[in-house]
């Protein structure tokens, strides 16, 4: 990756949010024994003039981030060992390396999608090699759909991305993509009402003033948005893996959260199957 700029970036809202993330895989990467191992989020972030430090992230909350990728990125892996010809979609990318740190078989073709200026920083950083191509526009805009090929199944993740959107964009945009693909599987990670409720907690999102507007109150609620869509898993995200590498303080809550319903759902990662 060739990456030899400093870029100063004022981002405000939902879009520095992508600085959070950043910053919780750069962190993580620098541990011992990291969860996720993005080397070139560290990379990246020493180039950017942004004073991290806003975000107030403790241990957990960047380990928790790196837990968050290292699952989608795994479904991401098995989604494209069973489909290497499929069509990425990484809805809300940010600054995420993702395209890169799975090595995708050579038949896949991926595209990255955030706001346009997000995109035009993204593309000052990241190479953009064969197979691979970055989309600069809000994705309620359903005209970026039309620049894709539609003619093999999909992969579209979204992470970190939907609870900033409203639900008839997510409905509009859930629809129109399962109208043009033949199929394809949906993954991507979402909040409860109670977890609307906690963000005034959640110390990243508020630095930056960001809201949090969508909320799922049941994983089958999408299937009947669309019958063409199923729920193939749900994974509350206080059950990921890694929870033993947390601070014991961490630790602790996460155990006592598993105990509790509500809260052990208050965060969750979801795949999808779609048929057209
Ligand atoms: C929490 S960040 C996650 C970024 C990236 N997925 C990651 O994990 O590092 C949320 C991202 O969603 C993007 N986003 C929010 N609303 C969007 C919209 N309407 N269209 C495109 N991108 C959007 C933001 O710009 C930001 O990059």
């Amino acid at each position: 990756m060739s990456v030899d700029k400093h870029f100063t970036v004022q981002f405000t809202g939902e879009k520095a949010t992508l600085l959070a993330t950043l910053y919780g895989r750069a962190h993580d990467s620098m541990a011992d024994d990291p969860i996720l191992g993005d080397t070139a989020a560290a990379d990246l972030m020493s180039r950017i003039d942004y004073d991290f430090d806003r975000f107030r992230m403790r241990r957990g909350e960047t380990l928790s981030v790196a837990m968050r990728a290292r699952q989608l990125d795994q479904w991401a892996r098995e989604f494209l060992t069973s489909r290497p010809d499929a069509t990425v979609l990484y809805l809300g990318c940010g600054l995420d390396s993702r395209a890169f740190r799975l090595g995708p078989p050579p038949g896949v073709r991926w595209f990255d999608l955030d706001y346009p200026d997000v995109i035009d920083v993204r593309r000052a950083l990241y190479p953009s090699p064969e197979g691979y191509r970055m989309i600069g526009s809000s994705v309620t805009d359903p005209r970026w759909l039309e620049e894709i090929p539609a003619d093999r199944p999909a992969l579209v993740i979204a992470e970190g991305l939907l609870m900033y959107l409203s639900e008839s964009d997510i409905r509009n945009l859930f629809s129109e993509i399962v109208d043009r693909f033949p199929s394809g599987r949906l993954i991507f990670d979402a909040i409860s009402p109670l977890g609307t409720r906690l963000q005034r907690f959640t110390r990243p999102v508020q630095a930056v003033g960001a809201t949090f507007t969508w909320a799922l109150d049941d994983p089958h609620r999408i299937e009947q948005w669309d019958p063409r869509i199923r729920l193939v898993t749900a994974l509350p995200a206080a059950d990921l893996p890694g929870v033993e590498k947390l601070p014991w303080d961490v630790r602790l809550a996460v155990r006592a959260m598993r105990l509790i319903p509500p809260l052990r759902w208050a965060g969750v990662l979801l795949r999808y199957d779609f048929t057209r």
